[in-house]
């Protein structure tokens, strides 16, 4: 963000400047896993505020992050800069949304996402590859099993012990 990152070295200042040790880090983690493990970033898609962190700004961050071999991008907002974030149900699901669109990469998309047709609706309408789903899980350890009786899943990937409880 234009708004933390007050360097003036070559880690500070342009976008490609401040995007810089994030690069490396995703190089230097490169090296070390195969290209055949998944490699995921998470990213604060904007700050919220004005002459903050913009979603084009992201998005450019997101083609350089393909270029170097990011498979999926996890998209959140906020919480770098104090802000007043409009929150409501998938109010980050945008933000994913624009990402896999403009650039190809696959996103996961956070927050709010508390309803198995909600989540379901985010997959169908492609809005995003996957969904991640935080505090609903801490609420309700249950939630994927729940999820899938509510979906209809033909096959769920429960524990045996599970099964007769099944529908
Ligand atoms: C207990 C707790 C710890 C969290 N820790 C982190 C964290 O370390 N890094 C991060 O990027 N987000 C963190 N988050 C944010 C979640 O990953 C998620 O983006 C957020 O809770 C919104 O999704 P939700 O509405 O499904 O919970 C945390 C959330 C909770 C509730």
């Amino acid at each position: 963000s234009p708004l933390s990152n007050d360097r003036d070295d070559s880690y500070g200042g342009s976008l490609e400047n401040r995007a810089r040790l994030l690069l490396d880090v995703v190089d230097a983690v490169r090296t070390e896993v195969s290209n055949d493990v998944p490699l995921l970033v998470r990213l604060s898609a904007v700050d919220w505020v004005e002459d903050g962190l913009t979603i084009d700004d992201t998005v450019q961050v997101v083609q350089w992050l393909r270029d170097h071999g990011v498979d999926l991008i996890d998209v959140s907002s906020g919480s770098n800069i104090p802000a007043e974030i409009p929150s409501g149900p998938g109010y980050q699901v945008a933000f994913a949304e624009a990402i896999r669109r403009r650039t190809g990469v696959p996103t996961a998309a956070v927050g709010l996402i508390t309803e198995p047709f909600q989540a379901e609706h985010i997959l169908v309408t492609e809005q995003a590859d996957v969904v991640l789903v935080g505090r609903e899980s801490l609420r309700n350890t249950d939630f994927p099993i729940y999820s899938a009786q509510i979906l209809r899943h033909n096959n769920p990937p429960v524990p045996a012990q599970y099964h007769r409880a099944y529908r």
